[in-house]
């Protein structure tokens, strides 16, 4: 270890795209989906055994496709049973992933990689997480970071903001809403909440009213997810919009205004209940600090309208709310763990080390 130069990484691993900040300079993400081919054709045309993010996407036809965060495997507390298939498949997807996201951080590293470097990372995991799942994050992890620490998601995203205190995080992610006051201390887990209808849930819902509206449209949630992020709004201001579907092949217009409104409010009750749980039960004299920073993170948060509707429902039942949204909504928790990598003092990591290894 002796002469190694450290690299810091901070990592957010989603349910819908794994995101990697190195003090290197690189920064990019991947979406959380693994491909292997599904026979010796396809291995060929692949020339590789795995197929990671956008290409695992574009060529799911002849792949076995994984999404090892999906309705949070891995992530958020359920029994896992560590002997079946399906949970050894889901670490072994999810350490490929992070294997790629690391690869991809040392390619820029003299030589391209990496000899000679310690790589030390913060990895960010839901406020719900049991034990059972962080030992699976442990797992994951294992033999790819030299050395490895977990913060809660929301955490991550106030410590990269610097508001360690007197502000609400909330962090609206694919498979989980993370809610979090800060109060200058680490966020114990009286101070979170987590709710999973987040992103996933909006596309279901918005699957389930199209179908339902549009009998004779052939569409899949895949379809109506890309067309939500493109035109997703709860402001009754917008301008109608249209998704083009086919009917029995031919490409047709589709009025969806309505439907898209509904399945992004879908998940704003959970929230604002999740917002005002934890900010009544909070010391009164310092209630008002919370309400007039609360902070929205994650690629829910870049609905139209959404800031506004919270700020009315907190006006009505907790008298008071200032919401506003981080300016990288995709990138602000591995920006945040990034940082805590780097301010961490190696005695610590030397202690947790110790602390890992028992
Ligand atoms: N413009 C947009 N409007 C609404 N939703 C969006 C937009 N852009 C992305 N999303 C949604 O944000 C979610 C992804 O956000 P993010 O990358 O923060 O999640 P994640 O970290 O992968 O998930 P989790 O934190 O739950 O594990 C997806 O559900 C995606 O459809
Ligand atoms: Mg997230």
């Amino acid at each position: 270890m002796i002469g190694k130069r450290v690299v810091n990484v901070g990592i957010d691993l989603g349910t819908s795209r794994s995101v990697i900040a190195c003090d290197n300079g690189v920064r990019t993400y991947l979406p959380s989906i693994v491909g292997y081919p599904k026979d010796a054709v396809s291995k060929k045309m692949f020339g590789r055994d795995i197929v990671f993010g956008d290409d695992a996407l574009k060529h799911r036809m002849s792949l076995e496709i994984h999404r090892p965060f999906d309705k949070g495997m891995l992530k958020i507390a359920q029994d896992l049973d560590e002997n079946s298939q399906e949970y050894k498949t889901a670490i072994e997807a999810a350490r490929s992933l992070l294997k790629r996201l690391i690869e991809i951080a040392l390619e820029a590293e003299p030589g391209g990689t990496g000899a000679n470097v310690l790589v030390r990372g913060v990895l960010g995991a839901p406020a719900l997480a049991s034990r059972k799942n962080k030992k699976a994050m442990l797992e994951i992890a294992r033999g790819i970071l030299d050395d490895v620490m977990y913060v809660s998601e929301p955490f991550a995203v106030a410590y990269g903001l610097g508001l360690l205190t007197n502000a609400f995080i909330v962090d609206i992610g694919a498979g989980t809403v993370d809610l979090c006051r800060m109060h200058g201390t680490m966020p114990t887990d009286e101070d979170q909440i987590t709710t999973m209808k987040a992103g996933d849930y909006v596309d279901q819902i918005f699957f389930e009213l199209l179908s339902k509206k549009y009998p004779d449209a052939n569409f899949t949630v895949n379809m109506v997810k890309r067309f939500k992020e493109e035109n997703s709004s709860i402001s009754h201001h917008g301008d109608s919009v249209f998704i083009e579907l086919p009917v029995k092949g031919k490409p047709v217009r589709h009025d969806v205004t309505s439907e898209l409104r509904a399945a992004c409010k879908a998940i704003v009750p959970d929230i604002v209940e999740g917002i005002r749980k934890l900010i009544a039960s909070f010391d009164p004299e310092f209630q008002v600090h919370l309400k007039e920073n609360v902070i929205l993170a994650g690629g829910g948060s870049q609905i139209v309208g959404l800031k506004k509707e919270i700020e009315d429902f907190m006006r009505d039942t907790l008298g008071y709310g200032k919401v506003s949204r981080v300016e990288e909504p995709l990138y602000a928790g591995a920006n945040g763990a990034l940082m805590l990598c780097r301010d961490m003092p190696d005695e610590y990591w030397h202690e947790l080390k110790t602390k890992v290894v028992k």
